[in-house]
């Protein structure tokens, strides 16, 4: 068998890299950076919001002179767009190969070799997989962070949200394959461990709970960081909570969405939690973790928020201080009940949307740089993850509370835990100097 030459585009989130890793492996393909060079092209595409699903189709459409130029090429689309619009991209798209949803990558190599034989172009999106799991990612050599996802979908029912719809419902992976995953990462020289899912922290399986996993994890020999994410806020259990605490290897991060500060929005957006228990949550966190860093997400102008109801979300951060967070503007998603809202008299005009976005980004811009500030002179723990993107005299790392530090340094130290003094805080980043 011939090694296929792949030439993958990812958009959206972590399980998207993951699955570009998986869809690599799954074709035991080399990759390259030039599409021309590709025997197939594959775009892995994000549903979340609508700029991001355009954004996916619009790059799908720059490959249309290539498969033209050479009709042996294959060209796919998977992820969450491929699953969202299925059918209507095979007919929409005359250059397009296949489909190919996010729970069908284990039956990806003898879908291409159909395709070759029988010039079909299958549409893949049945959540009916009997291994989810099946096909490991391909990992990097000397890449010392790799995720492991624990769970694939999401059964949460957030309004404005497509996810459920295009990942299916939750599905909790094995303790020991989570296990053996890891096991296999550090032999190659990983050094720390992002566990991935939807919603990380709800993961189950029988008696085991999320905190059970965290200290399964955190016994392995070799690791020296873990991390975890997107955690749920309904989802914080006590257990979890003195698990990150006692574990020395769990990072004291969470990223931890909240999505609005009013009680109002949070129940039309199904949040099935009130702002004062999430208050609540980040003081539990706190009181056993002083030091933790919190981050979160959070959209606004989602139907029928207020002005009052935007007040809250302001007054909110300023309480909470968030280490960092992503806002969005709400983007009505086909299918949901977001959308539904939207269509209605509740839509919030475009512009107000706009402007509340830019008075909270502007507010947390200076909290973050605030927070990033505070960190000048104190010596940080840093693992040295690459060469800086604009400087290859530098390196680039992050601390456990994943604050990235740039510092000059040699390339010997990728991979490696070091001792940095903080300089200088900037907006989204700290400079320091390496200690010896
Ligand atoms: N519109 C805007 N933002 C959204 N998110 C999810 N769905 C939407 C949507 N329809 C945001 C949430 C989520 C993050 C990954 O994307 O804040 O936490």
């Amino acid at each position: 068998m011939k090694t296929e030459t792949l030439y993958i585009e990812t958009y959206g989130c972590q399980m998207n890299e993951y699955d570009s890793d998986r869809i690599q492996n799954a074709l035991g393909a080399s990759i390259t950076k030039n599409p021309k060079e590709a025997n197939i092209v594959i775009v892995n595409t994000c549903a979340i919001r609508e700029k991001a699903d355009q954004k996916a189709l619009s790059s799908l459409g720059r490959f249309k002179h290539l498969k033209a130029k050479n009709p042996e090429l294959i060209v796919g689309v998977s992820g969450c767009v491929a699953q969202l619009y299925g059918e209507e991209l095979i007919q929409k798209i005359p250059h397009l190969d296949f489909v190919l949803g996010p729970r069908a990558i284990p039956g990806l190599a003898s879908l291409i070799k159909d395709i070759r034989e029988t010039r079909s172009r299958p549409i893949e999106t049945s959540f009916d997989v009997e291994e989810p799991f099946d096909i490991l990612p391909y990992h990097q050599e000397g890449k010392p962070t790799a995720f492991v996802s624990i769970q694939q979908g999401c059964n949460k029912k957030c309004a404005y949200c497509i996810v459920p719809t295009v990942r299916g419902a939750e599905v909790n992976r094995p303790v020991n394959d989570i296990k053996a995953e890891a096991q296999y990462l550090i032999a190659k020289g990983v050094k720390e461990i992002t566990l991935i899912g939807q919603t990380v922290n709800s993961w189950k399986l029988g008696k085991l709970k999320f905190g059970d996993l965290l200290r399964t994890i955190g016994e392995i020999d070799g690791l020296e960081r873990i991390r975890f994410t997107t955690s749920y806020p309904r989802d914080i259990t006590k257990k979890m909570v003195e698990a990150m605490a006692q574990i020395p290897k769990v990072c004291h991060h969470i990223h931890l969405p909240v999505q609005s500060g009013s009680d109002r929005v949070l129940k039309l957006m199904n949040r099935t939690y009130t702002r004062n228990w999430y208050i609540d949550s980040v003081k539990r966190l706190r009181d056993a973790m002083p030091d933790i860093a919190i981050s979160s997400d959070m959209i606004v102008g989602f139907p029928g928020e207020t002005e009052e109801d935007f007040e809250q979300t302001m007054s909110l951060v300023e309480e909470i201080e968030f280490d960092s967070f992503f806002s969005f503007k709400y983007s009505p998603r086909p299918g949901t009940v977001g959308e539904e809202l939207w269509r209605s008299d509740e839509r919030v005009k475009d512009l107000t949307a706009r402007e509340r976005l830019a008075r909270l980004q502007n507010y947390q811009r200076g909290i973050t740089l605030a927070k990033n500030m505070e960190r000048v002179g104190k010596a940080e723990q840093v693992l040295v993850e690459e060469e800086s993107r604009n400087d290859s005299s530098w390196l680039c790392g992050r601390t456990q509370h994943n604050r990235i530090v740039n510092f000059a340094g040699r390339k010997e130290l990728i991979g490696k835990m070091v001792d940095v003094r903080i300089t200088e805080g900037l907006a989204n980043s700290l400079r320091g100097q390496y200690l010896n």
